[in-house]
């Protein structure tokens, strides 16, 4: 049973494969039959906009049934095991997005359910938004192949968190060059990036980790970024306003980046926080591109992981 948790769980050309028929999805929006009959349930611990929408209208393109499940309304919240939870739902559904707090909580329902298990964001990783940002870069840097990917350098500004590990993990897999500016307590986990190191070795990936802004996006193709305060740790808002200030995406760190350097960010975002309301809307932006290929990849996420199933 194919399910996916992390980027890890691909090789590059099963990203490459997924990024390239979401790619023919998009020129030729329509319904098809794809998933005729199949349904997908969306479990949603946090908050969701792009993800639960992209996946549900995703799953009626192709098909299929979605069903939105508010983690607030399952058995699970009075205490329901998450082994008895994805035993019962894998007798109904075809497939389970879950968006959770804990990556172990979802890793434990992928073990128990018999059906696939996709990873609409955790603690650890974002592998959804990811995989939709690789399709933003090919299409806005006219990449072509896989191999042609392994050419950029893609810089991320900000917190060690779910988007940046999962980005790392796409350069890691897929061979690209990957830097990271992150302020002192905020740096991405010595596991994530010695993880991150041990696939680099094999991609030829370069995986630069630093503290100055500057550095990481000197000569960079793309510069990303996300919000200083993940979901879950609104209680530290403050403390990172003030950490994360110096690593704010402005007019003046894109001037050490490539002139035609593209800024990317998953969002929701916060203007004048991480990333100034001139660049996130300014013409250098594709955050609304990055937004749109939610919905195409996630229909090639969907055809790869449930067509058999
Ligand atoms: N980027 C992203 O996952 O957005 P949502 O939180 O709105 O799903
Ligand atoms: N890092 C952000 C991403 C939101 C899509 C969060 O976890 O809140």
């Amino acid at each position: 049973m194919k399910s996916l948790l992390s980027i890890y769980d691909l090789s590059a050309q099963e990203i490459w494969g997924i990024v390239s028929l979401a790619a023919r999805l998009k020129s030729g929006r329509k319904k098809t039959a794809h998933l005729n009959g199949k349904s997908l349930g969306l479990i949603f611990e946090k908050p969701s906009t792009r993800t639960s929408v992209s996946f549900s209208v995703a799953m009626y393109e192709l098909g299929g049934f979605p069903l939105m499940l508010d983690a607030k309304n399952l058995q699970r919240k009075r205490g329901e095991s998450i082994y008895d939870t994805a035993q019962t739902l894998s007798r109904y559904l075809h497939g389970v997005v879950i968006r959770a707090f804990n990556h172990a909580d979802v890793a434990e329902f992928a073990s128990a359910a018999g059906i696939p298990v996709i990873n609409g964001l955790t603690d650890q990783e974002h592998p959804c938004q990811i995989l939709g940002d690789i399709l933003t870069i090919a299409e806005n840097k006219k990449i072509k192949t896989a191999s042609a990917l392994k050419k950029i350098k893609v810089a991320f500004v900000g917190d060690g968190n779910n988007v940046s590990y999962s980005l790392m993990a796409s350069a890691a897999v897929m061979g690209f060059s990957f830097s990271m500016a992150s302020p002192r307590g905020y740096e991405p986990g010595g596991r994530i990036v010695a993880k991150a190191r041990d696939y680099a070795a094999r991609s030829g990936a370069e995986i630069d980790i630093m503290a100055s802004p500057q550095e990481a996006v000197r000569g960079a193709d793309v510069i990303y970024t996300d919000v200083w305060t993940s979901m879950g740790a609104e209680s530290e808002l403050e403390k990172r306003k003030k950490a994360f200030k110096p690593y704010q995406v402005n007019r003046k760190l894109l001037e050490y980046a490539k002139p035609a350097c593209i800024v990317m960010h998953c969002l929701p975002a916060n203007r004048g926080e991480e990333a100034t309301a001139e660049v996130l809307d300014g013409p250098r932006s594709v955050i609304f591109d990055q937004a749109e290929n939610r919905l195409h990849i996630q229909k090639a996420i969907l055809i790869h992981l449930l067509k058999d199933v």
